[in-house]
């Protein structure tokens, strides 16, 4: 079995026993119980707690032993030093999958190493597949089974996040809620003993409602796996490498039990295989956006157009730092542009369009320039200068990217105004254009697809057959 199939008992289980279901709605043995019924899950549950014949009016069974029917999950949430016993009792069981919540493993030194390993070597003898220890669970919004501790689910959409960091998981999926950012599977991994980012890289290649990969990681046991996973992977991915200076890669030893790694080398292994970095979760989220819902860029060529001379001229000069090119326009695109534009403006890239724009002008300005084959991607700014009309411009956008997806080129939507016209702005969210509210952030992001163009085009060269004729 491959471990596709290996990983679906655990992500598409029909049957899910909960070792350590508790009575105390303190515990968390209570909470994942609650948060596996208050979804919705449609399979089985068996709370399994020697202690008590009921919790949340279902009938609990000593061990997974009794249980008559088969049990495709098995979600351990009892102290670590009985973890060994339970998962013996699921290897005899033939449970096909586990997660193992429970803190108290490599992560807390050699004692911890040992008992890990020692249910490691449980899950392998019995053929088990495992994640964690030491981790959250998941949730799965697309097919709504929360299988983890802590109460909320994501929005459900397109983008696959696997965490290393259970705490920091959960912040992300809430700061991922807030920003409309939709996601497919929230995984989080632990201390990786058995399942892990290689693993789960070709499981959500093989997802249909993934589109893209984020990962959170602080250290990668099996370089070698985890860098052939991510070269033969379809799918973009973005990953934050957290660990990188000797502070953060101590902490990292005693979080997960991770050993960081020198950074440089981490850095251009990603690159090697064509991982984008991430430097925090904002720009996480900020690229995963982006690569979900605008179509890769097919050259460096930029047009830029805006309401304010100073929000074009940032954008511009973030472009170019970052390897962008903020080209002329046709002599075509230049004529064309004149009529739309007020005497005071010069038909130019990047384009001011003036304060007083309105949604024909926006919009008019964003299609000629669309249409230049100067510019293959373009980014649409708008400051908030007190006759700016953002629900106009925000309008046009949305207009554009609905009219003009044929083309291919992505559109990227960035505004300054802060929390005043959020709501407004909002719109866009919601539709899943990416708009951001700095120039920095909005360069970044067209510079992530034009990484992920050059992805493909190095994918389609590797599939085509060599030419053997001598052209
Ligand atoms: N089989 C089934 N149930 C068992 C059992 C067994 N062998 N042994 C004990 N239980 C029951 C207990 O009776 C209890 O139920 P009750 O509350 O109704 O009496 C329940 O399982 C939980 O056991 P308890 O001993 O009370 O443990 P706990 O809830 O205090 O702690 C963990 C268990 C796993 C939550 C805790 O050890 C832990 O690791 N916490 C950290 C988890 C974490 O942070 N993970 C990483 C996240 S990123």
């Amino acid at each position: 079995m491959g471990t596709v199939e290996d990983l679906k008992p655990i992500f598409s289980p029909k049957s899910i026993a909960v070792i350590g279901a508790s009575r105390s709605p303190m515990k968390i043995g209570y909470e994942i119980l609650q948060n596996i019924l208050v979804q919705g899950y449609t399979g089985k549950v068996y709370p399994i707690n020697p202690e008590t014949p009921t919790i949340m009016g279902l009938k609990t069974q000593p061990s997974v032993l009794a249980v008559k029917d088969d049990i495709d999950l098995a979600i351990i949430a009892v102290p670590a030093e009985f973890v060994p016993k339970v998962m013996t009792e699921c290897a005899k069981k033939k449970v096909k999958g586990v997660i193992v919540i429970s803190s108290g493993f490599s992560e807390t030194g050699e004692k911890g190493k040992l008992l890990e390993e020692e249910v490691l070597q449980i899950a392998r003898k019995g053929g088990i597949r495992l994640i964690g220890p030491n981790t959250l669970g998941y949730k799965d919004p697309i097919d709504n089974l929360d299988a983890a501790f802590v109460f909320g689910m994501p929005r459900p959409g397109e983008i696959a996040l696997i965490s290393q960091s259970g705490a920091l998981c959960i912040g992300m999926i809430y700061y991922a809620n807030g920003e409309h950012i939709g996601l497919s599977r929230v995984i989080s991994v632990g201390n990786k003993a058995d399942v892990d980012d290689a693993d789960l890289i070709d499981y959500l290649d093989n997802d249909p409602s993934t589109k893209v990969i984020a990962m959170y990681i602080e250290g990668i046991k099996d370089g070698k796996k985890f860098l052939d996973s991510a070269r033969r992977c379809q799918k973009p991915i973005v990953a934050i490498k957290a660990g990188r200076t000797p502070a953060g890669s101590a902490a990292a030893s005693t979080h997960t039990g991770s050993f960081s790694g020198s950074d440089a080398v981490y850095d251009s292994a990603f690159k090697q295989v064509h991982i984008q970095r991430a430097y925090d979760v904002i720009e996480l989220f900020d690229f995963a956006r982006a690569l979900a819902y605008q179509p890769p860029t097919l050259s460096n060529k930029v047009g830029i157009i805006s309401n304010g001379g100073g929000a074009g001229i940032m954008i511009a000069d973030w472009c170019e730092s970052i390897g962008l090119k903020v080209p002329n326009l046709s002599k075509k695109t230049v004529e064309a542009l004149r009529p739309h534009l007020p005497s005071i403006t010069t038909a130019r890239n990047p384009l001011d369009v003036a304060g007083d724009a309105r949604f024909y002008r926006y919009h008019a300005t964003g299609s000629i320039m669309l249409s230049d084959p100067n510019v293959d991607a373009l980014i649409m700014t708008c400051v908030h200068a007190g006759i700016a009309r953002p629900r106009e411009y925000v309008g046009a956008v949305i207009k554009l990217v609905e009219e003009k997806r044929n083309l291919k080129k992505p559109i990227v939507a960035c505004w300054v105004g802060g929390p005043e016209v959020d709501e407004v702005v909002q719109e866009l969210r919601v539709k899943n254009i990416p708009v951001y509210p700095s120039a920095m952030r909005a360069a970044k992001a067209v510079r992530c697809l034009y990484d992920e163009g050059r992805r493909l085009e190095i994918l389609t060269k590797k599939r085509q057959p060599k030419d053997n004729s001598g052209n």
